[in-house]
């Protein structure tokens, strides 16, 4: 479970200010909490009440009110949530926030916050054509204020042009892009990725499985390190007891083939990395029925072997990523059976691990690496699981840096 976002709305005075209710409606569809700032002039389009009510939080409006001790301070206020939203954003507040003023609480939030800022502007088209609004929305862009709209369209004041406000759908929808899809910069921003994580469980019967001691946790650093460069990626994990990184889109499984198809489903992509412990076979003659004991009889499985995921996509025809990372976890002779299992399966790199029981590597935070290119190999010191994703991260950019 990715933890609840909240989003710090401003609304801004403007005819289109009445918008934000459906807006606060459909972020609340998608799980996103919103704390509302009315302006002064938005108070004459919408009511503290009506906001309220659809937020369910109070609603600030003054910059006053908040040097009670019992309320939250303006500072606090302003870092209390994930992203600063401001819709509309009219001419009169994209001045000020190009210019830093503070003067009232929506533009002290602004200024005192150290959140990320997007900004929905709405005016009439000559206000927004104008050389002084067009002066701070450079500004704006330039400070790392996200901007989206306006539309172009028939305005409430009879006028044709740009200057619309965005529709709730589309604000909605550019909120939760910020915050589940992959981030907007970054040497990996664009390219598409798969992450395996975690064991999977093999089904003897409705209670029972087989099933490995992988804890996920080197799949879903790796994931989140990926991420946190910018790809797109997709996380496919097996059970596990972690909770799911943010900004990655985590698909999750229980057997092997479960995982093959959902691999499958996530292509094309650019890079995969198959950091799963995947079970080797599966019960072909599991039961839909809880398998009773029958008086001393022991119940005999027949194994099938599971398909091979990492070989399965190394080998594809067409529409192989372009880059395919397997793991190795060996017990011995650590380089050789690493560098013969990147030869067998056909991938181009494989990070080679020693999981003896001595070195804890199973379930445990860290991990000795053994990093085997077409270009040598390369043992890492033992780094914990999320240096060893940073690295291997790091690797993977500068594979694809220089290349569309
Ligand atoms: N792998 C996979 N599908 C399988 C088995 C393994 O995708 N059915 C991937 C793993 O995610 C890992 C790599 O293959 O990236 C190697 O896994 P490992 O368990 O070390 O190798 P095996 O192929 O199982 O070989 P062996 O157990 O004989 O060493």
């Amino acid at each position: 479970m990715t933890s609840q976002k909240s989003v710090l709305l401003v609304i801004g005075g403007g005819i289109a200010a009445y918008k934000c209710l459906e807006l606060i409606r459909l972020l609340a569809k998608r799980n996103i909490k919103t704390r509302v700032i009315l302006t002064k002039a938005a108070q004459e389009f919408v009511t503290p009440l009506s906001v309220a009510a659809l937020s369910g939080e109070k609603v600030y409006t003054d910059l006053f009110d908040l040097d009670d001790e019992s309320e939250m301070g303006h500072i606090q206020l302003s870092r209390s949530a994930d992203l600063v939203a401001v819709v509309p954003a009219t001419a009169d507040l994209m001045a000020k926030m190009a210019t830093g003023q503070a003067n009232d609480l929506a533009s002290t939030a602004l200024l005192a916050t150290d959140k990320p800022v997007m900004i929905a502007p709405a005016m009439n088209v000559r206000m927004w054509d104008h050389p002084a609004t067009q002066r701070n929305l450079a500004q704006l862009k330039e400070d790392g204020v996200l901007v989206v709209g306006p539309d172009k369209g028939d305005m409430a004041c009879g006028e044709f042009g740009p200057g619309r406000l965005s529709e709730p759908s589309v604000l909605a929808d550019a909120i939760s892009n910020f915050f589940h899809d992959r981030l907007p910069t970054g040497p990996l921003a664009g390219r598409r990725m798969i992450v395996t994580a975690g064991p999977t469980h093999e089904p003897i019967d409705p209670v029972r499985y087989i099933a490995n001691r992988s804890s996920g946790k080197q799949g879903y650093a790796i994931a989140e390190a990926l991420a946190g460069l910018g790809a797109d990626v997709t996380l496919i994990s097996g059970p596990t007891r972690l909770p799911e990184p943010e900004g990655v889109k985590t698909v999750q499984v229980q057997s092997a083939r479960e995982m093959l198809e959902a691999t499958q489903k996530a292509l094309p992509v650019d890079g995969a990395v198959f950091a799963a412990a995947v079970a080797d076979w599966r019960v072909e003659n599991g039961s839909d029925q809880k398998i009773k004991k029958q008086d001393g009889a022991l119940p005999s499985l027949t194994l099938a072997e599971n398909p091979d995921i990492l070989a399965t996509v190394s080998q594809m025809q067409t529409g192989r990523p372009e880059l395919v990372v397997g793991f190795a976890a060996e017990t011995q002779n650590v380089i050789e059976n690493g560098q013969a299992k990147l030869t067998r399966k056909g991938c181009n790199w494989i990070v080679a691990n020693d999981v003896s029981p001595e070195t804890g590597t199973f379930g445990g935070d860290d991990n000795s690496a053994i990093l085997i290119t077409d270009g040598g190999v390369d043992p890492w010191p033992t780094l914990t699981k999320k240096e060893v994703a940073v690295a291997l991260a790091l690797r993977i950019s500068e594979h694809f840096q220089g290349k569309n």
